[in-house]
């Protein structure tokens, strides 16, 4: 995506909305949607639309975790570290995928293919250790397993391309 189409996305997305704070969070989830995270031209311009402090918006961005405001990856894998998961090997997942992608949790692959998040309990404690790809669950996953769900999804990603 361009700057200017960006600067039009941004535009598009905060004029959907009134000029009302109340908005503020909707507008930000859009922003989220649309480019993966929060450009800082749209904190700005969300933050001029509709008068209130850019800090204001910073601090809702950081507060929710849905909100991100440096880019995810086209792919996001989210490990959970709660107790059960974390008992059952989840930081083995954690090492796994760093020897696949190359990063630690909190980081995005170069490519921008992936990211990788430590998250919390994901609800599915019975069928721990839990991975999430993109929403997609793996149960009771096991660390030879990675290698193959990762290649799924970045060959899903290559068919895309190639079939453009
Ligand atoms: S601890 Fe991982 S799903 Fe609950």
């Amino acid at each position: 995506m361009t700057e200017i189409d960006q600067a039009s996305k941004i535009r598009e997305i905060i004029e959907a909305y009134p000029a009302d704070q109340r908005f503020a969070l909707a507008a930000m989830q859009d922003m989220q949607h649309a480019f993966n995270y929060i450009p800082e031209e749209g904190l700005s311009a969300l933050a001029t639309y509709l008068g209130c402090a850019e800090a204001q918006l910073y601090s809702m961005a950081t507060f929710y975790k849905a909100l991100s405001l440096t880019p995810k990856g086209e792919h996001i894998v989210k490990i959970c570290n709660g107790t059960a998961c974390h008992l059952r090997g989840a930081m083995n997942l954690a090492t796994e995928l760093k020897r696949n992608l190359g990063i630690d949790p909190g980081q995005t692959t170069e490519d921008g293919e992936f990211s990788v998040e430590l998250v919390n309990c994901l609800g599915s404690c019975a069928l721990a250790p839990v991975m999430v790809v993109d929403g997609t669950y793996h149960n009771k996953l096991r660390v030879e397993q990675i290698p193959g769900i990762i290649d799924s999804y970045a060959s899903a990603a290559k068919e895309v391309t190639a079939n453009d």
